[in-house]
């Protein structure tokens, strides 16, 4: 959709290339317009889901290479932090029909999230099958965590840095809204729970098969064991 930004990306040989403050303002240069890049992005795939414009490409696929894949893409968003990245995805849970683009997206976003507001201890991915019909995901950290009283606004546009105010976000505040949206067009639901200064944990809930829109489990009621 926005591959009219070539330059992203593009100049990357030549400032490896390059010399000194050069190099380094290359670099900066790339990373900004990555920055920049992924605000479009988000701004139009919230546009698109909200307008119901978004059509899935379901197929038949195993949970845990798509988990791995996007937790060594967010790996280097962990930088110098003690936080290790772990990952409970039982080999044998059943295949799950889902776009995996669209999944890639959630994971990416929600691990992303996990590492920004963690600065040590762990972010997990937990896998488990929820009853006959529902494959449950919790991605838990150990983070700065939200209060409770403000836990609703994160689901809400624009919404960002809710428990450190202070702190120049960073993104859009569009990541958690997208996420709920694609989870909710795969029939799931999804639910967070936190506590201040320990962490959060995310659960969502992904249908086995492809089912009806609104026919998801309550993930706030799933307790993966
Ligand atoms: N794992 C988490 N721990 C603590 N707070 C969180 C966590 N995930 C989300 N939040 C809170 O919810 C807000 C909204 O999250 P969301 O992903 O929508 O936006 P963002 O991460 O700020 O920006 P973007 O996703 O667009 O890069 C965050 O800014 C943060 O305050
Ligand atoms: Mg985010």
């Amino acid at each position: 959709m926005v591959e009219a930004l070539p330059i992203v990306g593009a100049r990357a040989e030549e400032n490896e290339n390059a010399g000194g403050e050069v190099r380094d303002a290359g670099r900066r240069i790339d990373r900004e317009a990555q920055d920049l890049l992924d605000v479009i992005t988000n701004i139009l795939d919230a546009s698109k889901l909200e307008a119901g414009k978004v059509e899935l490409r379901l197929e038949d696929v195993a949970l845990a290479p798509i988990v791995s894949r996007c937790m060594q893409r967010c790996q280097g968003l962990v930088g110098a932090k003690a936080v290790s990245l772990e990952v409970d995805v039982p080999s044998d849970l059943p295949r799950l029909r889902v776009d995996v683009v669209k999944m890639q997206q959630v994971f990416t976003n929600l691990l992303a999230n996990a590492i920004k507001f963690t600065d040590q201890g762990y972010v997990r991915v937990r896998a488990r099958g929820a009853g006959q019909q529902f494959i449950a995901i919790e991605i838990e950290d150990t983070g700065v965590g939200i209060r409770d009283e403000s836990l609703d606004r994160v689901w809400k546009p624009f919404e960002q840095d809710i428990q450190r105010p202070s702190r120049r976000p960073t993104g859009t505040g569009l990541g958690l809204p997208i996420v709920r949206s694609i989870v909710e067009l795969h029939g799931g639901s999804i639910a967070i729970k936190s506590k201040l200064g320990v962490g959060t944990c995310v659960t969502f809930t992904l249908p086995r098969e492809p089912r009806a829109k609104g026919a998801g489990a309550a993930a706030s009621e799933v307790v993966l064991g």
